[in-house]
């Protein structure tokens, strides 16, 4: 897989990300089983827990365009240095829509990325109750 174009749009997405409070600017994109792409940026609140993730902000894009869809791959970029994991909550969300082989790309630039797998980020999933 070609993961430049995924990470092109994550990091387009990180600019429009809203961020007054910590300035803190994240881009995700998400290929889902239909090959189409989504992106989304994080979204803060006055009310700090009203924030919405850029990861959570992609995936309920698609999921609301496409309904329920296999995610086979997400890059995700940010202002930081170094790379920028999923938080706990994003992580779960993600794992409700994982393809059994998503791939999670963790992107400095499009040349400078790493592939991890759910069960590296998230091996002890929270799935049925
Ligand atoms: N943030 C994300 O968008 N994704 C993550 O996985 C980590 C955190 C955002 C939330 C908040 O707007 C800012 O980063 C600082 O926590």
């Amino acid at each position: 897989m070609d993961y430049s174009i995924l990470i092109r749009k994550a990091m387009e997405y990180k600019e429009r990300a809203y961020v007054p409070y910590s300035h803190f600017r994240v881009g995700a994109a998400i290929l889902t089983e239909n090959d189409s792409i989504f992106g989304g940026c994080n979204i803060e609140n006055v009310s700090f827990g009203a924030t919405n993730c850029a990861e959570r902000t992609a995936i309920f894009k698609a999921v609301s365009e496409e309904g329920k869809t296999d995610i086979k791959a997400i890059a995700i970029v940010s202002d930081e240095d170094g790379y920028t994991y999923p938080c706990g909550i994003c992580r779960q969300v993600i794992s409700e829509f994982a393809a059994e082989d998503i791939k999670i790309i963790l992107a400095k630039s499009e040349e400078e990325y790493i592939v991890k797998e759910m069960k590296d980020i998230f091996p002890e999933p929270f799935d049925k109750f």
